[in-house]
């Protein structure tokens, strides 16, 4: 049976999800596509308010919490963000109040430092993973730009304390040393699952945006000595700045644990499906999640695990990845932020 040389049980972890969650076999998308065997992981029907990554992140991160006597949570994201719905879902569970600090202006514009909303209207602004946050009982504090944010979330900050309540706060992505240890688990939970399958993966491919997900498989895999790949699929910045984000978060990780920093020779990261940035649609998208959706009846979203399917697709259009391979589609969820673009996503599926 394989293992985990490091020991996850000193950790305070509430139990928020479903593990492990389902491994699926994606005969008709793999056909379609010609290439590689493709399982998917899906992380995405996990249980909690609508299922995803973060609820593996935010077991390790809540339960730290609690244990220092949290009755509140503040965190960040952008208006759409899945970890706040998250975040909000398992506060509702545990009877904590939950204040989410939301920025529009997330996405870079390309070769210049101004920042602006991924979409306007009303979909985005109100339907989708907002309208969740507010079903599960979150305050949402929704802000123009980072700097607004910052000073709203200070005065959030100072309020409560003066109510004497007692404030954890979680960063944007649940991505910290903490909530790298979610994924961590998770690649004991794939590779034990990939055995009593008698299958083989040669790669994983993920998304990446705050790194926290990619950095947990990085180090998993790692100390395993696991002979996989790390495919992580950048759906907000830089390959360099991606790079780095794994490197400190494998590495504030490791000092966590008291375990040496591993190479990350394993791990790569593309941005051929980013697009114009964070959030924005790309033609390859919209194919990506009609194929998922009428080969498998697997729901992508926009904004991440489209996009790394549109990558992966490309890939293995490309040849980049022999037929001889499986590969391990992580499922992210993110269901909820699809809604975000109504009109568009109506007119893509009925187009
Ligand atoms: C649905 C979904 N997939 C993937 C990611 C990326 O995970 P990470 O932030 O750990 O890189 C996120 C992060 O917000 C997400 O919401």
């Amino acid at each position: 049976m394989v293992k985990l040389p490091v020991d996850l049980s000193r950790f305070p972890r509430v139990a928020l999800g479903n593990w492990p969650t389902p491994l699926e076999d994606c005969p008709r998308l793999t056909k379609a596509l010609g290439g590689p065997r493709i399982l998917v992981k899906r992380d995405d029907v996990n249980g909690l308010g609508v299922g995803g990554n973060k609820l593996r992140k935010l077991e390790f991160l809540l339960g730290a919490a609690l244990t220092e006597g949290a009755d509140t949570i503040v965190t960040f994201g952008g208006v759409q963000t899945n970890h706040g719905r998250l975040t909000a879902a398992a506060c509702a569970r545990l009877g904590l109040r939950c204040e989410l600090v939301l920025t529009r202006r997330v996405t870079r514009v390309p070769r210049s430092n101004t920042l602006v909303a991924p979409q306007n209207g009303e979909a985005y602004e109100r339907s989708g993973n907002v309208v969740l946050d507010r079903l599960y009982g979150a305050r949402v504090h929704v802000c123009d730009d980072d700097f607004q944010a910052e000073v709203a979330a200070e005065r959030i900050v100072a309020g409560l304390n003066t109510q004497g309540r007692r404030v954890a706060s979680i960063p944007v992505g649940g991505s910290n040393a903490l909530g790298v240890l979610g994924y961590l688990a998770s690649a004991l939970e794939l590779r034990a699952q990939l055995e009593s399958m008698d299958e083989r993966a040669s790669r994983i491919v993920c998304a990446i945006g705050s790194a926290g997900t990619a950095a947990g498989l990085a180090l998993g895999t790692a100390l395993m000595h696991w002979p996989v790949t790390v495919d992580a699929v950048s759906v907000s910045n830089t390959v360099q700045e991606c790079l780095a984000d794994i490197d400190r978060l494998v590495g504030d990780a490791a000092t966590l644990l008291g375990v040496r920093s591993p190479v990350l020779d394993h791990v790569q990261v593309t941005d051929r499906a980013l697009g114009e940035g964070y959030g924005m649609t790309t033609a390859a998208v919209w194919d990506a999640i009609r194929l998922f959706g009428r080969t498998e009846g697997i729901t992508l979203d926009p904004v991440y695990t489209g996009k790394t399917a549109a990558a992966l697709i490309d890939a293995i259009r490309g040849a980049e990845i022999p037929a001889s391979e499986t590969v391990v589609f992580l499922h992210t969820g993110g269901l909820p932020g699809l809604f975000g673009y109504v009109p568009e996503l109506i007119e893509e599926a009925e187009g």
